[in-house]
């Protein structure tokens, strides 16, 4: 199979869906639903929600069933990186080589348009089930995601000692990415013994991204245990994330094939 092509796919796919998300809101103010289009269509990879999609394949499931919560996803993913760059976190003027929603808009409509992108998430999930709603609020919330983002605050300039940094890197990044492939086989009607192993092929691909990043930005994990080493965990991390898909078979071919992407990607 071609991964490349996959995902280009399957993001035209996931774009079509999040622009009739977005098409569909009625009375939003213009200025708040440009800066909320501006943050979701600035070219992103679309890995999270295209993972959703995989997650699903590799149970044969129905892949209408899963689209809600791809989309619900990326629209997190991109409330948490309009957020992340304001001047109060990372204070970053370019994402994806283009201003930065803040830089753009201000920082009070950046500010809302996150907020507003976060709302929209879940509004689209209450379409699924209440348990898959359950376990992406808990995935992104202060014991998922946002608190990910507050130890990195916390210990931003300050040396960070190895069970730091992984917390870090599981929750900031690593519990958004564990939590698509794990929503992606529970909606798709995953059996407990098809989903349990899949979502944790995530909870390992979630940390290979973030550690893949920290290569590339040559900071966070690879700064701590240095580049060598990080280079053989994310080798670790990338054999046991496939490790656990093989009992799926051929059907989790896709999924096996993004989690390689994942770890080769260099950008
Ligand atoms: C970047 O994520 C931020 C992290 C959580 C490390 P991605 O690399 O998936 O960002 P886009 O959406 O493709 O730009
Ligand atoms: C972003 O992490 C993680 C979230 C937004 C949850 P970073 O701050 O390390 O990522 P970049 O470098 O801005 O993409
Ligand atoms: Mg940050
Ligand atoms: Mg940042």
């Amino acid at each position: 199979m071609n991964v490349a092509a996959y995902l280009k796919k399957k993001s035209k796919q996931i774009e079509k869906a999040l622009d009739s998300i977005l098409s569909a809101k009625g009375a939003v103010p213009q200025s708040l639903a440009h800066a909320m289009r501006y943050a979701i269509f600035a070219g992103g990879k679309r890995v999270r929600p295209i993972l959703v999609l995989a997650a699903c394949e590799a149970v044969g499931g129905d892949e209408k069933k899963v689209l809600p919560a791809a989309c619900a996803i990326e629209l997190i993913h991109n409330y948490s990186l309009v957020h992340d760059d304001l001047p109060c976190m990372d204070d970053d003027d370019l994402r994806r080589g283009k201003p930065t929603c803040h830089v753009k808009f201000g920082e009070a409509t950046a500010l809302l348009a996150g907020d507003a992108l976060l709302t929209l998430a879940f509004e689209v999930m209450s379409g699924t089930k209440l348990e898959a709603v359950k376990l992406l609020a808990q995935a992104v919330g202060g014991s998922g995601m946002v608190g990910g983002q507050q130890v990195d605050i916390d210990f931003q300039g300050k040396n960070k000692d190895l069970p730091t940094v992984q917390y870090i890197n599981t929750h900031k990044t690593g519990d958004l990415i564990a939590v698509s492939f794990r929503l992606g086989a529970y909606l798709g009607g995953g059996t407990s013994s098809q989903t349990k192993p899949i979502y944790e092929a995530g909870k390992c691909a979630g940390l290979l991204f973030q550690i893949v990043d920290d290569i590339l930005d040559k900071e966070g994990y690879a700064s701590v245990i240095g580049m060598h080493e990080a280079k053989i965990q994310a080798q670790r991390l990338r054999e046991r994330a496939k490790n656990h898909l093989k009992p799926l078979g051929h059907k989790a071919v896709a999924l096996s094939n993004i989690i390689d992407f994942i770890a080769d990607r260099d950008y």
